[in-house]
């Protein structure tokens, strides 16, 4: 009943013209794809790669969105910029814009509830560190992200949340699928909890960290399990469509 969603975070890679040409060739390979399928584009390469997906069920996200409506925020994009140029997702809370540009619960939040207010789907990060698994911190810090991110969205099914610990983002290092389906589970469950167990049933939790070709079909066999966040295995256009066949 949950569709499941791969979707790709190209990062800081790629050119208008290289994002294009990768999309042009994922086109025919992920057509009949039974996914929804999502390229989340660096912001000079949106205008360019929303033409290569005219007419596809390829779908175009962002990589973060601004929280206000317009005004003096030097170098920071809005959701009706974003919405003008046919983007439809948005990932929000990436565990790089924590680490390295100071996002926290509560920016977060202000993200999520205005991409909400302005219809763009947020996908919404997050995710424990390396040492906070080790102390046996993770499920507090889940909690945490999740309750205080989320915070004020009335209705939780219209966005999507990424799992992703931090220890095995672009490490070659994946959780185990038992480890990412419990940890999922736990998500969800804290959603149902603070939301509604309706939504938190029906909410798409999609898992991320070096999900790529060869894991994909065991990972998403996994019950709690609907859809991945890509990285790196994104950049190609015949690795990521490895990842969004996996059940072919
Ligand atoms: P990775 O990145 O697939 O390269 O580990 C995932 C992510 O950061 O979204």
């Amino acid at each position: 009943m949950r569709k499941p969603i791969i979707a790709g975070n190209w990062k800081m890679n790629k050119t208008p013209a290289e994002g294009a040409l990768l999309v042009n060739e994922l086109k025919p390979l992920v057509a009949d794809a039974e996914c929804d399928v999502v390229v989340c584009v660096p912001a000079t390469d949106i205008y360019a790669v929303a033409e290569a997906c005219k007419g596809s069920n390829v779908h175009l996200g962002a990589q973060n969105v601004h929280f206000a409506e317009s005004g003096a925020y030097t170098g920071e994009i809005s959701a009706d910029m974003l919405l003008a140029l046919g983007v439809e997702y948005v990932i929000i809370g990436h565990s790089e814009r924590r680490q390295y540009f100071g996002e926290t619960d509560e920016t977060v939040n202000k993200r999520t509830l205005t991409a909400l207010n302005k219809g763009l789907i947020p996908i919404v990060c997050v995710g424990e560190t390396l040492e906070e698994r080790e102390t046996g911190k993770t499920e507090e810090v889940l909690r945490r992200q999740v309750v205080e991110g989320l915070k004020g969205v009335e209705d939780i099914t219209k966005l999507v949340v990424a799992y992703e610990p931090v220890w095995a983002i672009g490490t070659g290092r994946t959780a185990t699928s038992e480890q990412a389906n419990e940890t999922i589970g736990f998500i969800r469950n804290v959603i149902a909890e603070n939301f509604c167990p309706k939504c938190a049933a029906a909410v798409r939790i999609q898992y991320g960290g070096s999900m790529k070709g060869s894991n994909a079909k065991e990972l998403m066999a996994q019950p709690e399990i609907d859809g991945g966040l890509i990285g790196g295995a994104s950049l190609k256009a015949a690795d990521f469509a490895l990842v969004v066949n996996y059940n072919k």
